[in-house]
């Protein structure tokens, strides 16, 4: 499962090279602005505390488990940004292809099927949050709905792919129009990168 440090990481590609779909502006308030906020709020935080050398994996737990809101929700949505910008490509979209594709098939009977549960997911998260792809430790594929910050690692559950419903993820580019987002999604999903997240 993928490591995230403390730091806001470079993007995984330009930030055009998503246009039109995701624009470079919305990737100069998404990732330049929130998603650097929940770091540098994150550092501050954890600044001459002994959670200062933790992962940051393990400070979304401590936070969860001992109910810290600014804790938790900091980290976790670090975290959560830093696996979404590798969710997307510009090489991305078409058909998912491997072993993503054979469990997709399994658990969801087909991958339209699959799309249209995720996208009905993620258009219907009511207020912010993130639509999940998971997988649970049986090795099952679950698409879980959740709220703000949340994420699948406090439900010992294994990301394999997410898509952010917060407004700040599509207003600049769609306005309201949350549908067209996640429509968009579906262009630019790295199903490789999904692929490497599979236990
Ligand atoms: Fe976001």
């Amino acid at each position: 499962m993928m490591k995230i440090d403390l730091a806001l990481p470079a993007l995984p590609y330009i930030k055009s090279a998503l246009t039109p779909i995701i624009t470079e502006e919305t990737f100069d308030y998404h990732y330049g602005k929130h998603h650097a906020a929940y770091v540098n709020n994150l550092a501050a935080l954890v600044k001459d505390s002994p959670l200062a050398t933790a992962s940051v994996e393990d400070i979304i737990q401590v936070g969860f488990k001992e109910n810290n809101a600014a804790l938790f929700n900091n980290a976790a949505q670090h975290w959560n940004h830093s696996f979404f910008w590798n969710c997307l490509s510009p090489n991305g979209g078409k058909m998912p292809n491997g072993k993503i594709a054979e469990l997709i098939h399994r658990d969801f009977g087909s991958f339209e099927k699959f799309k249209e549960q995720f996208s009905t997911t993620a258009v219907k998260l009511f207020g912010s949050g993130w639509a999940w792809l998971a997988q649970t430790d049986s090795g099952n594929l679950e698409i879980l709905p959740m709220k703000d910050a949340h994420t699948p690692l406090t439900e010992g559950k294994t990301p394999i792919l997410t898509l952010d419903v917060w407004e700040h993820a599509y207003y600049i580019d769609y306005r309201n129009a949350r549908l067209k987002f996640v429509e968009g999604f579906w262009e630019i999903v790295n199903w490789d990168f999904a692929n490497r997240n599979l236990k």
